[in-house]
């Protein structure tokens, strides 16, 4: 039986970086894309490819390559990050280019492969959202909006194709160790003005999440092993969460919105004392 082939965009780091290595240990050949292609992993069966998810022939590229194989089995759309700041400060043309990464590139990516899956029958779409995607803080306002997007697009998404055999599926990490807190937490002082009115509350948050994430106890290897179970399971879940507490709190955002309201509230409160 020839090897399964699994696209995985957001390589050069954190849970791409961990996947791409995870996938080809366990003998896929992996299309590994990301912008800085001298950080992608090197080895047997890691195809590294220059991507720019925003870039229409950056995307086409990078598929064509992995069509050069006998199937194409799965698609993780991981390539992400958080434009963070206050909503009435961030620029929109800030937030047009995180919306084009975290969710306008994942939907290209996967029209590009839909046409081979389903010719095959067979195929899964693996998108990388965020507990984020069901709940929010002050200052991640439109990050959460892209993730939350990610999740109703990935769901209406898997009620068109599984008539063909094929399956759309969201992965929820929590704070995980990688470079992506450091990114979103620098993005605030940035798009903050430089009288903002909002610098008790970024003062605050800033240090919740400093005390917080030194806590964060998932690491991307454990996140890798996320990805790889979404991939594999023969029944696939809708949801994929590393832990129970991950799985909690987005479950409370979903289904207790107002009492969710409340806890944030309180989080903003304390951070602007
Ligand atoms: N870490 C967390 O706490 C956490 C929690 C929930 C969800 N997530 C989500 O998990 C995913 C992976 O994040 P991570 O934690 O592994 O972060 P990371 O270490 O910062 O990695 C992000 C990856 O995305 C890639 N990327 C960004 N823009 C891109 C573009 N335009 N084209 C191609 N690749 C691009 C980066 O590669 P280049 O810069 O080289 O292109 C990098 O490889 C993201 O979608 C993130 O939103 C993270």
């Amino acid at each position: 039986m020839s090897k399964k082939t699994v696209l995985i965009t957001g390589a050069s780091s954190g849970m791409g970086y961990a996947s791409t290595v995870l996938f080809a240990k366990q003998g896929w050949e992996v299309y590994a894309g990301a912008r800085r292609i001298e950080k992608i992993p090197s080895g047997t069966g890691i195809h590294p490819f220059k991507l720019d998810v925003t870039d229409a022939e950056s995307r086409r590229a990078f598929v064509q390559a992995a069509q050069t194989e006998p199937t194409l089995d799965v698609l993780i759309n991981n390539a992400g990050y958080g434009e963070y700041g206050p909503l009435e400060e961030v620029s929109l043309d800030k937030v047009h280019k995180q919306v084009e990464t975290n969710l306008f590139g994942a939907a290209e990516l996967t029209k590009l492969v839909l046409p081979t899956m389903r010719a095959q029958r067979f195929g899964r779409i693996v998108n990388i959202s965020s507990i984020g995607g069901d709940m929010y803080s002050a200052l991640g306002g439109w990050y959460h909006v892209t993730k939350h997007a990610l999740n109703v697009w990935s769901d209406v998404l898997d009620t068109e194709i599984q008539q063909f055999g094929l399956r759309s599926v969201i992965v929820e990490p929590g704070g995980t160790q990688s470079s992506w807190g450091d990114i979103a937490m620098g993005s605030i002082k940035k798009n903050a003005s430089a009288n903002t009115p909002y610098q008790a509350l970024i003062d605050g948050t800033l240090a919740m999440v400093t005390r917080v994430g030194s806590h964060s106890s998932a690491t991307s290897e454990d996140l890798a092993k996320v990805f790889y179970r979404a991939a594999n399971e023969d029944k696939p879940k809708l949801r994929y969460y590393f832990s129970f507490s991950d799985r909690m709190m987005a479950h409370f955002a979903r289904v207790h919105p107002t009492l969710f309201h409340k806890t944030v509230m309180r989080m903003s409160a304390r951070a602007t004392r």
